[in-house]
């Protein structure tokens, strides 16, 4: 069988890695890089760092609008498509590469297996929300990470080929635990000691986009007082940049910024964290497999079952919030596993006993 993988940005690097080993084995796989993701710390460390083979294929498509990049990416996905004829294509997650490729395959009637499929916030002004539910309409196979996710794609009419498999990134995080244990020395690099520091990162486009959201986040940060590492995505700098935002956060010595890490640093720099502040949907999901009380910069998530067990708090942008958090918010329960186990392996086994002519 003939897979294509379509990947472009960070969190879908990290998900298709331990895919790719269990797909590797049993057929033959092309791997295709849309070029969302571009800077050499935000794509060609993690192929290096999670061992991901050359992509086939990079689409260079870089940054732009939205219609403008998901366009671009159908285009040249389409060219793709018809040249190389795939059995399936696989997208991940809920990225302007997730429905270029799901809508470009499904158009031309090819199969296509969405990995993350029927995760929801219910916040429709966030693109990743409409490309979530837009791809997972368009496609045949539905890899669910959680039961929450298959019971949303049964209220939105959605009942067949959907397969509770757990979730991908887990799989990544528990074969990389123990590597980046060894081999990172981040927190000697940033002279840090565990559980001594918070980590942060932020870069939705919500949270971006407006002056007042980010001064928030950042004021809440300068006035909590805690060492607070701040790794900041490329977005988040040129919007620091040009809301000039940048005096308060030098002139704070608690703040340390840096570039964005790699995998490895960064699963050790989270592990050892007190705590977590992110808007990203990923590192909800890293915090509450490692343990670390995760400060969520939102008021919505579509990883319901972090808040539910006590790990995760919404905190939006309110600054007292923010604050309120970074001191007092303790999880109290133990985790439950919500994730599962062995997703790649799950998804793998139901891939090659696919028969293609039912
Ligand atoms: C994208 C995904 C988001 C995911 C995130 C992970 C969409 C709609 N959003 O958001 O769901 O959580 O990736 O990081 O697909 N930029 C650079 N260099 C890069 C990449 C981006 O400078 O290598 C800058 C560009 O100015 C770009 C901006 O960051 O315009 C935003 O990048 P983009 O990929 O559009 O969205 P992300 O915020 O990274």
């Amino acid at each position: 069988m003939k897979v294509m993988l379509i990947v472009g940005v960070r969190p879908e690097f990290v998900q298709c890695a331990p895919l790719l080993k269990e797909l590797d084995q049993s057929c033959e796989i092309i791997l295709v890089h849309t070029g969302q993701h571009y800077d050499f710390e935000m794509s060609e460390l993690l192929f290096n760092q999670l061992n991901i083979m050359k992509p086939g294929y990079h689409l260079n498509v870089g940054s732009g609008r939205h219609g403008e990049q998901t366009g671009k990416m159908i285009r040249k996905i389409e060219k793709l498509l018809l040249k190389e004829r795939p059995d399936l294509v696989l997208v991940f997650g809920d990225t302007n590469s997730t429905l270029a490729g799901a809508l470009a395959a499904s158009k031309l009637k090819i199969r296509v297996g969405h990995v993350e499929a029927g995760m929801r916030s219910f916040d429709k002004s966030m693109p990743e929300e409409v490309n979530r539910i837009l791809t997972d309409h368009c496609s045949d196979l539905l890899f669910c990470s959680t039961k929450t996710a298959v019971d949303n794609l049964k209220n939105e009419g959605i009942v067949n080929n959907i397969y509770l498999t757990g979730d991908v990134m887990v799989d990544s995080l528990l074969y990389n635990r123990e590597i980046a244990e060894r081999n990172s020395n981040i927190l000697y690099q940033l002279n840090l000691r565990p559980n001594e520091y918070i980590v942060a990162t932020v870069h939705r486009e919500r949270n971006t986009s407006k002056k007042g959201y980010l001064k928030n986040i950042v004021d809440s940060f300068v006035e909590a007082e805690e060492m607070i590492v701040f790794p900041i995505h490329p977005r988040t700098k040129k919007a620091i940049e040009m809301y000039e935002l940048c005096k308060e956060l030098d002139g704070c010595n608690s703040i340390k910024m840096i570039n964005p890490l790699g995998y490895l640093d960064f699963l050790k720099l989270i592990e050892n964290a007190k705590k977590i502040i992110t808007d990203s949907g990923g590192i909800q999901k890293e915090a509450y497999i490692l343990g670390v009380p995760c400060i969520t910069l939102r008021d919505n998530t579509e990883w319901v079952e972090t808040v539910e067990e006590g790990w995760n708090i919404l905190v939006g942008t309110n600054k007292e919030r923010i604050i309120d958090a970074i001191h007092n918010f303790n999880p109290k329960r133990m985790q439950n596993y919500a994730y599962g186990y062995g997703a790649s392996k799950n998804m793998a086994t139901i891939i090659n006993s696919l028969r293609w002519d039912e």
